[in-house]
């Protein structure tokens, strides 16, 4: 990885990424991602914050036992005791990294440190000795880089560097910075810092002004050589840069950008839905590389001309991103070596066992719906796999509804195990459902949002809804689909409980650590 124009890819989704609202994710979902990623072919995987929860110390050390190939980070704020904590975490791994960051920009040091600069430079240099004692791959990072004063900056940078620094991180932390700008400031650091040939630069943007990707290549085109990125640029406020829109601009425009990646781009797609199901957190339709119209050719105009040759109005293969929608579609005679065979072909390798469950799964709704499709099929993974460790399952729901009645829903929940069933009215059906699951599991969650939306097309279509709860101050989302709408909701509601539960005994991170 010596090679100058190789571009080191940096994921950030478990750590930054998992800061975004609501998308806490509990260890054996992380564990799955990360899996995931190392398959990608992401270079380094920040598997989180080791001392900011037991939780994520717990989830960020299962990662690091098991990636072999991938870089496995852990952030640490330049602390003894976080590096201590951090190191813990990963050091059984096959290429652990350490990741410490401070503050330089004046805001930061007088308001948040409250630290003169020089304070914050000896921290800086006695966190990156420290983590150079336990090993020799260490990345510091200036927190709100962009807004530093660059001489101070270089300084830092210099004096990290000769403490054992392996890569320099430059971050956009508030996504202040405008591309040309941006490449400015990484030329500068690369001609004022004396002994940067020792280290790699790396860049990281957030996205507030809608310009991670383009300050990121920007960045790049200048010679930054690490990209720190997120799938689907989920992440803190407006998200970080995106993976994906970074890895397949170099790929798509090598005439201009003479850089690559190891990324394997047939697994965007796969990953980028993974992530969706897991964190509940949908993929705009509009969105570039990944969203549901991004291959979309509407105007008749386009589709003639795509007809004629895909290059008039496609700048990228659909197949190069891992999108291969094909026609196969699967019913109720199709048999459980068919369904295996297309659920590999949507960039999922599923267990035995996992296996069994979707295809129980798949068979239910294969009586209900004629053609099952690649949806379809998501949908029963994130509910069969992608979901571990519940606390409250639903075992039935009859609902009575109508213009004429009073809509009433009675539900049996599994509650750790125990049957409990109860039946009330709501002013809707769902308001019914959601008073009786709340009575039942003795909960008070506050329902910020509801969305529902058809699967696929067709009256027989799932229907998909989206909830995001809020219960003493902690948020979460929840999914369900089913073809019954109101099944759904419950679903929903039920998973986002699950989520909260989970949250109650492993709280999310405090607001003030970052
Ligand atoms: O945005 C930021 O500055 C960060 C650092 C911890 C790298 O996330
Ligand atoms: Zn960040």
């Amino acid at each position: 990885m010596n090679d100058d124009r190789r571009i080191i890819i940096f994921d950030t989704t478990l750590r930054d990424g998992e800061q975004s609202p609501g998308a806490s994710m509990n260890q054996a979902e992380k564990l799955r991602i990360a899996s995931q990623l190392e398959a990608l072919g992401v270079d380094v995987i920040e598997a989180g914050f080791p001392a900011a929860s037991d939780g994520d110390f717990e989830a960020v050390k299962a990662i690091a036992n098991t990636l072999k190939r991938a870089q496995v980070a852990a952030l640490c704020r330049a602390s003894e005791a976080d590096i201590r904590r951090g190191w813990d975490a990963i050091k059984d791994a096959a290429h652990p990294r350490i990741h410490t960051f401070i503050a330089t920009s004046e805001l930061h040091m007088k308001y948040k440190l409250q630290m003169e600069p020089s304070e914050v430079l000896k921290k800086a240099v006695e966190s990156v000795k420290l983590a150079a004692s336990f090993t020799d791959n260490v990345e510091f990072s200036a927190e709100d880089g962009s807004r530093s004063d660059r001489d101070f900056l270089c300084t830092v940078f210099e004096s990290v560097i000769d403490a054992g620094a392996t890569t320099i991180n430059l971050p956009d932390t508030v996504g202040y910075a405008i591309p040309e700008e941006f490449g400015q400031l990484v030329k500068y650091v690369i001609e004022n810092t004396s002994n940067i040939d020792k280290a790699v630069l790396s860049v990281h943007c957030h996205n507030d002004l809608g310009l991670a990707t383009s300050n990121t290549l920007s960045a790049i085109k200048n010679g930054a050589r690490q990209v720190e990125v997120t799938v689907n640029g989920i992440g803190e406020r407006a998200g970080n840069t995106s993976l994906e829109e970074v890895v397949m601009s170099l790929k798509t425009r090598p005439n201009f950008f003479p850089q690559t990646t190891g990324i394997n781009t047939t697994r965007i797609y796969p990953t980028s839905r993974l992530v969706s199901m897991i964190t509940g957190i949908l993929v705009q339709p509009n969105r570039a590389i990944v969203g549901a119209n991004a291959f979309a050719h509407e105007a008749g105009i386009h589709q003639d001309g795509v007809l004629k040759n895909p290059m008039t109005y496609e700048i990228m293969k659909p197949e190069t991103v891992g999108i291969t929608k094909n026609s196969l579609v699967l019913g109720k005679h199709s048999g459980r070596h068919a369904l295996n065979a297309h659920i590999q072909t949507m960039g999922y390798n599923l267990s035995d066992d996992e296996l069994n469950v979707v295809f129980k799964k798949f068979k239910n709704l294969a009586d209900k719906k004629k053609r099952i499709q690649d949806e379809d099929i998501e949908a029963l993974i994130n509910e069969g796999v992608l979901r571990s460790s519940e606390v409250f399952c639903l075992e039935y729901i009859h609902v009575l509804s109508g213009n004429t009645v009073f809509p009433t829903a009675s539900i049996q929940l599994n509650i750790n195990g125990r049957p409990v069933h109860g039946s009330t009215e709501g002013s809707g059906p769902i308001d019914a459902v959601y008073n009786i699951i709340s009575k039942l599991t003795g909960t008070k969650s506050e329902l910020l949002r509801f969305t529902i939306s058809a699967l696929t097309e067709g009256t027989d279509a799932q229907g998909e809804v989206t909830v995001r709860l809020k219960e003493d101050g902690i948020t979460a989302l929840g999914k369900g689909a089913d073809p019954d709408i109101i099944t759904a909701a419950a679903l929903a509601y039920i998973n986002g409980l699950n989520r909260l539960e989970y949250l109650k005994t492993h709280p999310p991170k405090e607001e003030a650590l970052l």
